[in-house]
């Protein structure tokens, strides 16, 4: 391990790119918070942060719309002949292949501070499901021990965390005892972190002995996956694709055949999977050919003049939206990092609370005060020589929690998978109760043990219960 740089040599470094300000309040800090805030000072690339100030702080660039925007291609979710059913029997047999053969990892991005929701602790650690109010963590878990005992196979479990919630996740899963899954299956790995910067360019502090740190992006990850080793522990263990995911989603197909199979077969470095957009201002990334090359465009930049396109029957021109759900090939990770990482930084204007450096008071901001830097995964699409889209179906895989109300919230997220099971279940004949509106009139829990696709329910029909108005139910 090399050495730590004494703090004379921090001092330095922070001088010569102008924010010597971070050790304002150092001599009235005792030794232990002398030594975290040269730690927090150590850990930083002061010279990317010098660069960062300079073009995404001071001097941004305002996004410029690419000319040459196209709606991507995708594959539909629904095969529309025989040659395409072909296609994706052959595709989810290869996934399943490539599942049986060890060769698939699981990677959740949990480095996120969940800030919207208002959850104080990892969101991952967040009550999602309606009935038995289990973790998203553990729905995951769930998902991944019940594809390991079908397809008996072994399905390492890769967790980014970020530094502000690294210790609290791994003892949130040493508690629950990994909820099922062997311990040395699961690797967790904190992404790298950048300091909030003020308006004027200044590194802001979170008290007199701490930086205002935040988590550099999710595109953050594709770096992290290499500096802490986990590439190098798949490349061990033979993996050669990672499904990644993001922790907001119950739902998620942690791991899906048929999507893994399609980009295996379309020998795609990097493959995605969206929805059909519900509107033209759904907040979802829009998934975009800009100059050939799958680009996602973000739904706060993306202009209402393509937004409100349609198609000649009326749909929406663009209507891809990004649901975050990637597969990635491993060797194209460790092609992105051999060359560099550089993925470029978006710049968020956010209300920070910081000392103020004359007073040594904390102060909170009513406006926005601060500029965080952050990379996206998405970013890495138009780097790829082959990406292939899939679309999903929003009733099986969507019902993400960001927020504590409204869209997207605990609320619309459990009565999403109470609608989901409730179709899955009629489908296997049973009646489910519902409202004049036509809603289910019941709360739903399936556990990933009792059915992982809809047919699985099929499959049991002499277990299934009988449903009575008002009732929550649970099938495990
Ligand atoms: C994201 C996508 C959007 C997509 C939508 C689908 C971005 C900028 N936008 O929006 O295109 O349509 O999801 O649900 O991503 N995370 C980290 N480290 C970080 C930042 C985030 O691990 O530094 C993780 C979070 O824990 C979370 C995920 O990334 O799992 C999403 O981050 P968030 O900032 O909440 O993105 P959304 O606005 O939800």
């Amino acid at each position: 391990m090399p050495q730590a740089p004494d703090h004379a040599t921090l001092l330095a470094q922070v001088t010569a790119v102008g924010q010597q300000h971070v050790f304002a309040f150092y001599h009235q800090l005792n030794t232990p918070q002398q030594a975290e805030l040269d730690r927090q000072v150590a850990a930083l690339d002061w010279t990317l942060v010098a660069e960062l100030i300079r073009t995404v702080v001071l001097h941004p660039q305002p996004f410029k719309l690419p000319d040459h925007i196209e709606p991507a291609p995708y594959f539909l979710h629904t095969p529309r002949d025989a040659t395409m059913r072909e296609k994706y029997r052959l595709a989810r047999t290869r996934g399943e292949e490539l599942l049986r053969k060890n060769k698939i990892a699981a990677f959740v991005v949990a480095g996120g501070q969940g800030s919207r929701l208002g959850w104080n602790g990892p969101k991952g650690t967040f009550p999602a499901t309606a009935v038995k109010n289990k973790p998203l963590f553990q729905c995951f878990a769930e998902y991944l021990r019940a594809m390991e005992l079908r397809f008996k196979a072994v399905i390492p479990f890769y967790i980014m965390t970020s530094t502000a919630n690294h210790r609290a996740t791994v003892d949130f899963w040493a508690k629950s005892n990994f909820f099922g899954l062997p311990s040395d299956q699961i690797m967790f790995f904190p992404q790298g972190m950048l300091p909030a910067v003020s308006l004027d360019g200044k590194v802001l502090l979170e008290t007199p002995g701490t930086l205002a740190l935040s988590p550099n992006g999710h595109g953050g990850s594709l770096l992290a996956l290499h500096k802490s080793g986990a590439l190098a522990d798949m490349q061990r263990r033979g993996i050669t694709h990672i499904s990644y995911f993001q922790v907001d989603n119950p739902i998620v197909r942690c791991v899906d055949p048929l999507f893994i199979g399609l980009h295996d077969m379309e020998q795609a470095d990097m493959s995605s999977k969206i929805l059909p957009k519900l509107s033209s201002q759904e907040k979802l990334g829009n998934m975009c050919l800009v100059d050939g090359k799958m680009t996602v465009i973000e739904y706060s930049d993306f202009p209402d003049t393509l937004a409100e396109q349609r198609t000649a029957d009326g749909a929406l021109r663009f209507r891809a939206g990004s649901i975050a759900l990637h597969a990635i090939r491993c060797e194209f990770v460790q092609r992105l990092n051999a060359r560099g990482f550089a993925l470029p930084y978006h710049r968020a204007e956010k209300k920070v609370p910081c000392v103020d450096i004359v007073t040594g008071k904390i102060w909170k901001p009513e406006k926005s005060n601060a500029i965080k830097m952050e990379t996206f995964v998405f970013d890495a699409l138009p780097l790829a020589d082959r990406s292939m889209v899939y679309e999903t179906d929003r009733l099986d895989e969507f019902a993400p929690i960001k927020n504590a109300e409204g869209v997207d919230s605990i609320a619309s997220s459990r009565q999403i998978t109470t609608l989901r099971n409730s179709r899955w279940l009629e489908a296997a004949g049973v009646k489910v109760p519902r409202q004049p509106d036509g809603a289910p009139d019941c709360t739903i829990e399936i556990a990933a043990s009792f059915a992982l696709y809809p047919e699985d329910i099929k499959a049991r029909r002499v277990h299934l219960p009988t449903i009575k108005h008002g009732d929550q139910v649970y099938l495990e």
